[in-house]
């Protein structure tokens, strides 16, 4: 039995507003597609998102069993179409027998509502997760209320839905001219019912959020928050001042007329903060993801370490809370490149720049920073980790 899931991301998020689609701000240190992928994925043989592909191709980078991404259409209901006829384009032997249909906005699936979805399909053509309604339902026009609705037998539907590959595909395919081809049935299951196809409701979640509103976002994160332990670390480190090149500091060129020594640039903020969050997570130090034996590191460009140490948070399902960066140095002056550095180093962590901090310090002249011999850096961070 194969079985492939939809990820639904061409959507504009109109409700939420953000200038960045919602279904790729980060949540956590990953976006909110990619939790989504990675809550499908351990249930399914293949997964197909559906969106811009240069967008989905970054936020699900090195995932396996994910499918080169096909565009989108207008309405939900017709991105849908389109990647179930992507699906059914594969040859013989990848083409699935049961398809979940996932919205890329709901990040946090859980792996029991998943396999609720997927058993219930040994019996029935299409499954949909589904809530009670507990609240009391009204009907309202303009602010007024004109009518209470019997909430007994409500229920509101969340996503995966589960599907027979087949059934889904043809019911989709019958009504691709409906609307002048941009009909908007929200859900799936829709088809099935009006096709007297009977489907099966299984117990959803309510953690299985849809992102559709700005307050969902901190919903979210909240939901994220107490599952994650704090923890923090610190860096340190020195690099003397030697061969006329360029001075890097916190990933920008400062102008200045000595640059660094070392092996690596020697952009002594970036080795102390990969150092202070490689020990938040207690995996060493940056000399032992990257040896300074290696030829591959000669002169290389130190953003790409911070970046795998944000890669590293990512990777354990952590949130990077804070970072603080000290330079010690008589000279150059920090403080006008501060900002630049903050910028920078919220990018290289995909972090929003409110969490990171640059200042400097002098040591009245005393010691080889005071004699202008080299710089120092120290850095702290915290993150949240399971
Ligand atoms: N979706 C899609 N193609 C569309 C519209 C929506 O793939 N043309 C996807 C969205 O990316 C989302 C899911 O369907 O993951 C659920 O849709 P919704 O929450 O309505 O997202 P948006 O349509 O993006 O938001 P809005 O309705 O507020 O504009
Ligand atoms: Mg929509």
């Amino acid at each position: 039995m194969r079985i492939a899931a939809l990820l639904l991301a061409a959507g504009l998020g109109r409700r939420f507003g953000s200038r960045t689609a919602k279904q790729y701000l980060p949540l956590g240190a990953r976006p909110v597609i990619r939790h989504a992928a990675e809550a499908l994925l351990p249930h399914v043989d293949l997964l197909l998102p559906v969106g811009d592909a240069a967008l989905l191709a970054e936020a699900l980078d090195g995932l396996e069993k994910v499918h080169a991404a096909v565009r989108g259409g207008v309405t939900r209901q017709q991105s849908v179409r389109l990647g179930l006829d992507a699906l059914d384009a594969l040859p013989a032997d990848r083409r699935p027998d049961l398809v979940l249909v996932h919205d890329g906005a709901r990040p946090y699936v859980p792996a029991s509502v998943v396999t609720a979805v997927i058993d219930a399909l040994a019996t029935h053509r299409g499954a949909v997760p589904c809530i009670p309604v507990a609240e009391t339902i009204k009907r309202a026009d303009a602010g007024l209320i004109s009518a209470t609705v019997p909430r007994h037998g409500l229920y509101r539907a969340q996503t995966p839905q589960g599907f027979d590959f087949a059934t889904l595909r043809d019911l989709h395919r019958a009504h691709m001219h409906e609307a002048g081809g941009a009909g908007d049935l929200t859900d799936d299951a829709a088809f099935l019912e009006q096709a007297g196809i009977p489907v099966a409701l299984v117990r959803g979640a309510e953690d299985n959020i849809k992102l559709t509103y700005e307050e969902d976002l901190m919903r979210l994160e909240r939901l994220l928050g107490p599952t994650l332990l704090p923890r923090t670390g610190t860096g340190f480190d020195v690099h003397a001042f030697g061969e006329p090149r360029p001075l890097m500091l916190c990933g920008i060129e400062v102008a200045h007329e000595r640059g660094l020594a070392g092996h690596s640039d020697a952009d002594v903020g970036l080795h102390a903060l990969c150092d202070a969050i490689y020990g938040a997570l207690a995996e060493g130090d940056i000399g032992r993801h990257f040896p300074p034996s290696e030829a591959d590191w000669k002169d290389a460009d130190s953003a790409r370490f911070l970046i795998h140490a944000g890669e590293r948070i990512a990777a354990r399902g952590g949130i990077l809370v804070n970072a603080d960066v000290t330079l010690i140095c008589e000279r150059p002056k920090i403080g006008p490149h501060a900002e630049a550095m903050r910028a920078r180093l919220a990018a290289l962590l995909r972090t929003d720049i409110g969490r990171i901090s640059v200042k400097a310090t002098t040591t009245e002249r005393l010691g080889f920073t005071g004699r202008g011999e080299g710089i120092a850096c120290q850095a702290s961070a915290t993150v949240l980790v399971r």
